[in-house]
């Protein structure tokens, strides 16, 4: 069974894919790191990440940098959302990403274009969603946490820009598949959102 889940950042769909690939027993490809590892690559060589040689040359990153924790920051995310606006960079990625969904067993997969584009023929999409201001407070939390000096505003403001970004994007923009199952985890909390992601994939292969 191929699983996918997609949805703007910080809606939760990191969390649920996880907790459904645990669930399931399925493995699990996040793949918003890739490209956030083609942002950090650019970044590393000096690169400019709207330019579209530069970010398809990007790619070829070595597989090492994918562990790398810099991939998880705000800026990284930020440079990830650039670079993937170029068609040839998601064409680059796109052999991996089908790959991954196509192995024996099934897989699940989360993104922005997994039900719409990498695996279109998924038995089960889902798509995550939540207001700005949820994902907003979730992220502040998280970041506050860690000691990160960020206000809420900020967060918003960046939230709002890559949500246009990846939205507005010609190539594989941010939409939901029309078969997909819409789960908003506004007012749900993490336990809540995971029970009705598994509720909605149970249901989507009956
Ligand atoms: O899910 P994330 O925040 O790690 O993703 C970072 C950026 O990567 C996101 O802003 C857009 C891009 N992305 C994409 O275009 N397609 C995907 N399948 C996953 C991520």
């Amino acid at each position: 069974m191929i699983i996918a889940v997609d949805g703007p950042t910080a809606s939760g769909k990191g969390t649920i894919a996880k907790a459904l690939s645990e669930h399931f027993g399925l493995p699990h490809l996040d793949t918003g790191l890739l490209y956030r590892a083609v942002g950090r690559q650019v970044a590393l060589v000096g690169g400019n990440p709207d330019d579209a040689s530069d970010a398809l040359r990007a790619t070829g990153f070595p597989d090492g940098l994918l562990e790398d924790p810099e991939l998880r920051t705000e800026e990284t995310g930020g440079l990830a959302s650039r670079v993937s606006v170029h068609p040839a960079v998601r064409q680059a990625l796109f052999d991996r990403q089908r790959a991954f969904a196509l192995q024996p067993g099934g897989a699940v997969l989360d993104g922005r274009d997994i039900g719409t584009v990498i695996a279109p023929d998924a038995e089960a999409k889902l798509y995550i969603t939540a207001s700005v201001s949820a994902r907003a407070q979730r992220r502040f939390r998280e970041m506050h946490e860690r000691g990160v000096p960020v206000t809420l505003l900020e967060i918003e403001d960046d939230l709002r820009r890559r949500d246009e970004r990846d939205s507005n994007r010609a190539a594989a923009p941010l939409v939901p598949a029309p078969d997909a199952m819409i789960i908003d985890t506004s007012s749900l909390n993490r336990e809540e959102a995971i029970a009705a992601a598994i509720a909605a994939v149970e249901e989507a292969r009956t």
